[in-house]
């Protein structure tokens, strides 16, 4: 059961663990050439056959909702579409000389920002560039963010003919009110309208995003949202937590820290929402996603095969990640690094035939170690400690696991971990008893991280 008081017990700053050790701990700068290295010969002993995933940032979006905390950069001007893409396929092109072979794309994913603010067209030549010398995993999964006002039956049809079959909309907020304070009109209808596409068109998977918490919300406002919501049948929703991030676009918000909900009434849009998707068949799979039990991430779930990366919970198994674009992360297994955040820095990187990686992190033992307790703990919902890592895990987890367990999220002994089904709301509360990195105190939650609800 959970009750008012767990939930305000662990509303405290936690990272989403997409990735351990997470973003705040990486260096500001590595060198470029000890990624090349790492990446090479972690790609030759992941054994290339299994699949990579890649992941394309495309950043533009026509306007700003004022509540966005993502790499995002506002323009109307169309004509920036071709310079970006033949960056990117630049970029993929540095990947292949590094790897020295075609590579199996096993997961591919679009996201933004607005891939949908890219014509279908522009978005073609993207894909035909990428693939031209790739080979498609016969298992492959394909997906893509659209943005309900902008998705046309033409993007659809296209990406649809390169092997995409998953769609994720945002649709954040149904109510007026709401979507004129946070700058995102956005009429049902045309969510309504670019799910029917999706679906007419074959898509198998269609996701929504909300986001509780946003300014003007009520327990009335998000019901209707959420029951509208439902109507649709989306296979997955995200149900966000809205992270205020103060130091972007405060100049052209509308609202303040005054218009948000409080601690109480967030926690009880939290509640609301769980209620209404669980009363309607989905199921809470975790760190803030349901699903309906025909979607393949319930069923992966299910048989304890979900994976999680930096595009959060995905059924592939990959274990090699290439992000491209302005901001994108890669991942090596063992190594982390994510490109420039501003565009002129990533395009002169690109143009200096240098991957346009800055930031990074390069695991150690003991960070591989506590990855997997943290990432079995987030997918599967239960971990084996291993003998080797008992003395580190009596001085930092156990203590907290004692914790854990008097209300109820966890069960546990020396030898593993079980999360309850309360636990289950609070998996990153949990996953944080094996951040090494933060119960060390090296790094600053509070100022880098939003609150659990
Ligand atoms: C990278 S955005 C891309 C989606 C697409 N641009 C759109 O808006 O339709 C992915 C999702 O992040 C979520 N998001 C963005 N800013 C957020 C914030 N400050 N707090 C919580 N969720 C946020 C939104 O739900 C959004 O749909
Ligand atoms: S929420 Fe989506 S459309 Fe809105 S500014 Fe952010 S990335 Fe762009």
């Amino acid at each position: 059961m959970i009750t008012l008081e767990l939930l305000k017990r662990y509303n405290v700053p936690v990272p989403r663990y997409t990735s351990y050790p997470t973003v705040p701990s990486w260096k500001e700068k590595i060198s470029v050439a000890s990624w090349e290295k790492i990446f090479k010969e972690q790609f030759e002993i992941e054994n290339n056959n299994k699949g990579i995933s890649l992941y394309i940032h495309l950043p533009f979006c026509e306007s700003l909702c004022t509540y966005c905390g993502c790499n995002k950069k506002i323009t109307t001007n169309h004509n920036v579409e071709e310079e970006y893409l033949q960056c990117i396929l630049k970029e993929w092109n540095l990947y292949l000389q590094l790897i020295e072979t075609k590579p199996v794309i096993k997961e591919l994913h679009l996201g933004g920002g607005t891939p949908t603010f890219f014509s279908p067209a522009n978005l073609q030549a993207l894909l035909s560039g990428i693939f031209e010398d790739a080979t498609i995993h016969p298992q492959h999964d394909f997906s893509f963010e659209g943005h309900p006002n902008n998705t046309t039956v033409d993007h659809l049809s296209t990406l649809y003919n390169n092997g995409f079959r998953r769609v994720s909309f945002g649709v954040q907020d149904n109510n007026a009110a709401v979507q004129k304070i946070i700058n995102r009109i956005q009429p049902f209808e045309n969510v309504q309208r670019a799910t029917d596409n999706a679906r007419k068109l074959g898509y198998v998977s269609v996701n929504f995003d909300l986001i509780y918490g946003l300014p003007l919300q009520t327990l009335k406002s998000i019901e209707e949202t959420i029951l509208q919501t439902i109507s649709l049948q989306p296979d997955r929703v995200a149900f966000y937590s809205y992270a205020h991030v103060p130091w972007t676009s405060k100049g052209k918000r509308l609202f303040d820290e005054n218009d948000l909900p409080a601690a109480d009434l967030k926690m009880q849009l939290y509640q609301k929402g769980k209620q209404l998707f669980t009363d309607h068949g989905y199921s809470d799979i975790g760190m803030d996603h349901f699903a309906l039990p025909n979607d393949d991430l319930y069923a992966a779930w299910k048989q304890g095969l979900l994976h999680r990366n930096f595009m959060g919970y995905t059924t592939q198994n990959t274990n090699m990640l290439i992000g491209l674009g302005v901001s994108a992360i890669s991942d090596a297994g063992i190594a982390y690094a994510q490109n420039h955040k501003t565009l002129h820095n990533y395009y002169q990187s690109i143009y200096n035939n240098e991957l346009p990686v800055v930031k990074g992190y390069f695991l150690n033992d003991e960070d591989v170690a506590f990855k997997k307790y943290i990432l079995d703990i987030s997918c599967k919902g239960k971990t084996n400690f291993k003998s080797q890592h008992l003395d580190l895990l009596m001085q930092y987890s156990f203590p907290e696991l004692i914790n854990l367990e008097k209300d109820g999220l966890v069960k546990w002994n020396l030898k593993e971990l079980t999360v309850t089904e309360t636990g289950r709301n609070f998996i990153r509360n949990i996953c944080k008893a094996f951040d090494l990195h933060m119960l060390r105190n090296e790094t600053k939650a509070e100022q880098l991280f939003s609150k659990a609800i």
